[in-house]
């Protein structure tokens, strides 16, 4: 306990301290007002955001217009009611797709917070999609500046949001850790600049490698469920956050690897990473994409790893990675499918040749194509493999997934790129896909 009080300490005189210096780094908290604002859930036609006013109880307006008329007469108002604690939660509906919105939050007798947002196309659209995981709690890296200006449709967070390693059925905590978060102005800037789709990883979900018995569990999924914007939550037989949304023609299917997973010490037959309800819609999710021309799955932890118990990876619940694996190859989308995943403080690709873990397949063939991508500002690591483009370590990493669609062809490229922005070398992976068969990904001349 006195650890724990003198880390928390220090950690607030840091904070303090890179406040009254910098005055860069932390943004000022109001009295009233908005606190911070991010949108999230985004299709073609509907997105969600959420603000984090000073009271609960309040009154609180969002004003939408698209971006090019914003402050003229298009606006719309959505109302909402600030929780007790202070948020404020919005389903905006009936946008126009592929169209840059604004949006300005007002709280009653408030400062008010602006933010913006692109809908997702319909049918063939070309997109990007940025992704990373791992970063101090309230970390004002400039690798965040370095993802808006990559201008992504959508930032994918893949977990790590912060490392609070919250052990304790504590709410407040997981509402101050978000807090910390947003207070930073790397951050902030970021989240009010595009949507987000966020899955948490371990340090953001309960202590280093948490999994369903965290105490921390019931305040984890009810404070996402307040705090961040999503899509829908199945709920079907699991409270877990997995989710699934369509950009372009190009679905997105994102599972919760910590609250439904048992112990990797168990005996096999009774480890699960997904938990059977979770593992079931994700075998529907993937049976009712299998007419999509790409899938995407973020899946956070290694699934290339080596067998065995007691490792925070698929390499602990290989029968279940067995049975994925089979049923994406009957379903034929081995190489239609990508996974982006965090975890690992690091960028790494690995084109198919070490991902074929279905037995159903024939002996050699390649698997998917998984691309890690971490650490935004955190030590590097390295975990799983092998990667057949190798391992980048450096501290601000993120991945970018561009899709470029005529309707017909769909070219996919996948780039590993540095705090400033810049591509790092080796890691990039590209392809084409047509009726339904995506070409061998290349590697391209180092
Ligand atoms: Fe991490």
């Amino acid at each position: 306990m006195v650890t724990r009080l003198t880390r928390a300490a220090a950690a607030l005189s840091v904070l303090l301290v890179a406040g009254l210096t910098a005055g860069a780094l932390t943004a000022p908290q109001p009295a009233s007002g908005v606190r911070w604002v991010w949108s999230g859930g985004v299709t073609a036609h509907s997105a969600a955001v959420r603000a984090r006013v000073a009271r609960g109880g309040i009154p609180v307006r969002l004003l939408l217009s698209p971006a090019e008329a914003a402050g003229a007469t298009r606006e719309r108002p959505f109302e909402s009611v600030s929780d007790p604690n202070g948020m404020a939660a919005f389903g905006l509906t009936g946008l126009e797709p592929a169209t840059a919105y604004e949006y300005r939050v007002e709280p009653q007798g408030g400062a008010p917070m602006r933010g913006r947002f692109r809908t997702f196309g319909e049918g063939p659209w070309n997109f990007r999609i940025a992704f990373s995981a791992c970063a101090d709690t309230g970390s004002a890296s400039t690798v965040f500046d370095a993802i808006r200006d990559a201008r992504p449709d959508l930032f994918i967070h893949m977990g790590d949001i912060h490392y609070e390693d919250i052990g304790r059925n504590d709410a407040g905590r997981f509402r101050s850790a978000f807090d910390a978060v947003m207070a930073s102005l790397t951050q902030g800037r970021l989240y009010r600049s595009l949507p987000i789709a966020y899955m948490w990883d371990d340090h953001d979900f309960g202590p280093n490698g948490a999994d369903s018995s965290s105490a921390s569990r019931p305040a984890a999924l009810a404070v996402y469920r307040e705090f961040v914007p999503h899509y829908p939550l199945t709920g079907a037989g699991s409270p877990g956050i997995h989710q699934a949304f369509t950009m372009g023609r190009v679905r997105v299917i994102m599972t919760d690897q910590r609250s439904q997973r048992t112990s990797s010490w168990r005996t096999p037959a009774d480890r699960t990473m997904l938990g059977a309800a979770q593992l079931q819609w994700l075998k529907d999710e993937l049976t009712a994409a299998s007419e999509a021309p790409l899938v995407v799955w973020v899946n956070t932890v290694p699934w290339i790893a080596a067998q065995g118990p007691g490792s925070d990876n698929w390499g602990s619940y290989a029968h279940e990675r067995e049975a994925i694996a089979n049923h994406i190859e009957r379903l034929g989308l081995t190489r239609r499918l990508v996974m982006l995943s965090g975890d690992a403080h690091m960028v790494a690709i690995d084109d198919g040749t070490h991902s074929n873990y279905a037995t159903d397949a024939r002996p050699g063939s390649r698997g998917f194509v998984v691309m890690h991508a971490a650490p935004l500002d955190r030590r590097t690591s390295m975990k799983g493999g092998p990667y057949s483009h190798g391992v980048s370590r450096q501290r601000g990493q993120f991945g970018l997934l561009d899709v470029a669609d005529d309707g017909r062809n769909l070219k996919v490229e996948l780039s590993g790129r540095d705090r400033a922005g810049a591509p790092i070398k080796g890691m990039r992976v590209a392809f084409s896909c047509e009726w339904l068969e995506c070409g061998l990904p290349f590697r391209p001349a180092k």
